[in-house]
């Protein structure tokens, strides 16, 4: 058992989505979160700048004696989490997009996958589609511009729907069922894709099985907090602290830290 915090970070507030899962899962667990969000996006970055930054958000997590890292967002787990692996001596726990349940459960065989270009690039992302996706026609589109515009806060906006409305038409013209949602900011924007997107057609993220995984990790190291006692949040970034307690829904203190 250990009541140590667990860390988790993101190029900036998009991995709050996985965090909510697995405060929802491991309500007594602490948390620490850190937002890169100086850096974002980390999709567009080469694979040394985002193994650089990962490391560097890692170190300061060790430092705040986190014992299980969560990298809360897909560039960095597809690009850096096989290095973070290997250097440092705590479990990892990574975000892959959902390919394999959408290539299951597709009817009409075809899947899109919005993502952002590091991610869609990866060597893992390419391994995970092969495996899975085989004789399935894989619609993937690199979303550019939708990081941004959710680290700015503007996610329901005129912008964010003309640019939602084209990366979704090849899509919808390749007859998807299911949309996989390939970066951790994106399930922010699954009011707009609802009303985007036809009824048949489903969403689906890896925030809850991201949580799980964690807990079974957790579990085998055992590392859990048995505790009992209300657990603490830390939120820090190094963007606009307003945004990312807008997101938290305001009922989080969020502190600025120039890391
Ligand atoms: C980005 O920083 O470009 C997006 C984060 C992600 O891939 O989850």
């Amino acid at each position: 058992m250990s009541t140590k915090p667990i860390g988790i970070f993101d190029s900036g507030i998009g991995g709050t989505s996985i965090w909510r899962e697995i405060h929802s899962l491991l309500p007594y667990e602490n948390t620490i979160y850190l937002a890169d969000s100086i850096n974002a996006p980390y999709g567009s970055k080469s694979k040394d700048k985002i193994i650089d930054l990962s490391i560097k958000n890692t170190e300061y997590l060790l430092q705040q004696d986190c014992k299980l890292i969560v990298v809360a967002c897909n560039t960095a787990t597809t690009n850096a989490i096989s290095v973070l692996r290997k250097n440092y001596d705590i479990p990892f726990i990574g975000i892959e997009p959902a390919i394999k349940p959408a290539a299951l459960n597709s009817k009409t065989k075809a899947i899109g996958i919005l993502a952002t270009k590091g991610t869609l690039t990866s060597d893992l992302f390419y391994t995970t589609t092969s495996l899975y996706a085989q004789g399935h026609t894989v619609i993937e589109q690199v979303g550019d511009g939708l990081v941004e515009l959710i680290e700015m806060g503007k996610i329901d906006s005129e912008e964010m729907c003309t640019l939602l409305k084209t990366y979704l038409k090849p899509m919808l013209e390749a007859n998807i069922d299911y949309l996989v949602l390939g970066c951790t900011h994106y399930p922010y924007l699954m009011p707009l894709l609802l009303e985007l997107l036809p009824k048949h057609i489903k969403i689906i993220d890896s925030g809850l099985a991201v949580a799980r995984q964690t807990k079974a990790v957790l579990e085998k190291h055992n590392l859990l907090n048995t505790s009992h006692s209300s657990a603490k949040h830390q939120f820090y970034t190094n963007g606009n602290p307003k945004i990312l307690k807008a997101i938290l829904g305001n009922m989080f203190e969020v502190d600025y830290l120039d890391f």
